[in-house]
């Protein structure tokens, strides 16, 4: 079958790893099924492992992509759930199994004509949605989804801080945080990025860093290093900042002393559960809310849109079609 692949590894060039061509069929072991996959969506977890984060050169060549909607073996649409991982070991949460990981990391991804998953990551695709749509929630909406509902500590009205509007992490925070009746205040680095957040939904839009009119309650931060100092700095005394990615960089200096003084807490999140992804489908089902998509594009196309991506040239999810 056709599958986009990580063949190598390269820190500084991940697009010279990226293999794209036949590939063996799924290897399906006991409790696990095939799908057939219609409409896959792009994360930046997937540029990540062809810069080597997060995977060991031992693994490769592994199919690309966490997220994908499709066809069960009994034709039924779904979607389907990205983390591998037993809710048992991680106290009702696969996301706290020490051994969990992501579709395309232990086992091949979606980024191909079929895929082989554990039965249990099957949910229903709503009709409502179509494939390209419902191919989005798994990685970035969930994670939006769990950021605001699981880990932000605050309830709608309360005022939210989303650094790098564009991202679709972002975008779908924007989304999906706007829909619950939140008030959304994003950041981009470019204008354009800027004003298209306003129209989808954001209160206000701000340049990286901007003095803002008064301290958030919450930040939603995916892009780490470039932003940190000012999220920080934006929040309210006994603020939170919910972290759940550092496109940037991972390092940047802590702010201890701020952090303690004025009794922020730090929150890490990581995608969802199951249940929490069937329950992220109805929502978009009961508000409207569609996924934002930037660009479909058929999987035998994929490099354009890994160099969108690598580029920040996007607002939204990218989507391939095999
Ligand atoms: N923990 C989890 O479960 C989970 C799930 C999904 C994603 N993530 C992580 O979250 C991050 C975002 O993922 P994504 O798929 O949404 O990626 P994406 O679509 O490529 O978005 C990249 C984001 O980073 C911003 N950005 C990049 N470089 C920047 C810089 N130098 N300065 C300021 N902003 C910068 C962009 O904002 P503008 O272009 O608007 O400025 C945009 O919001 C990734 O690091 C990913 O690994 C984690």
């Amino acid at each position: 079958m056709f599958a986009v692949t990580a063949a190598r590894i390269d820190a500084d060039d991940p697009l010279s790893g990226l293999e794209l061509g036949e590939h063996p069929e799924p290897n399906v072991p006991g409790g696990w099924t095939t799908v057939t996959v219609k409409a896959a969506a792009l994360n930046h977890h997937d540029v990540w492992t062809l810069r080597g984060v997060g995977i060991s050169g031992d693994r490769l060549p592994i199919v690309l992509g966490c997220d994908a909607a499709g066809y069960d073996e009994d034709d039924n649409e779904v979607v389907v759930h990205a983390v591998i991982g037993d809710p048992d070991a991680g106290g009702g949460d696969e996301t706290l199994d020490p051994r969990r990981s992501l579709l395309s990391e232990r086992h091949d991804g979606v980024f191909a004509e079929r895929v082989a998953v554990p039965r249990r990551n099957l949910v229903p695709k709503p009709a409502a949605l179509s494939f390209e749509e419902a191919a989005c929630l798994p990685t970035a909406y969930l994670t939006a989804y769990k950021m605001l509902f699981e880990k932000s500590g605050v309830q709608p009205g309360a005022t939210l801080l989303v650094q790098g509007a564009g991202g679709g992490v972002a975008t779908a925070l924007i989304l999906l945080g706007r829909a619950a009746g939140y008030r959304i205040w994003a950041t981009s680095r470019s204008e354009a990025k800027r004003d298209r957040a306003l129209k989808l939904g954001a209160d206000q839009a701000f340049e990286n860093g901007a003095r803002l009119p008064e301290r958030v309650d919450v930040v939603m931060e995916t892009v780490g290093q470039a932003t940190w100092a000012h999220s920080v700095r934006s929040l309210k005394p006994g603020g939170r900042i919910v972290i759940a990615g550092a496109t940037s960089g991972d390092a940047p200096p802590a702010e201890l002393t701020r952090v303690f003084f004025t009794q922020l807490s730090v929150t890490g999140s990581t995608m969802g559960t199951r249940d929490q992804l069937a329950r992220l489908t109805r929502f978009c089902e009961q508000t409207g809310v569609r996924p934002l998509i930037d660009r479909t594009l058929p999987l035998a196309h994929a490099r354009d849109g890994f160099q969108a991506m690598i580029k920040g040239d996007l607002f939204g999810k990218v989507v391939f079609t095999p």
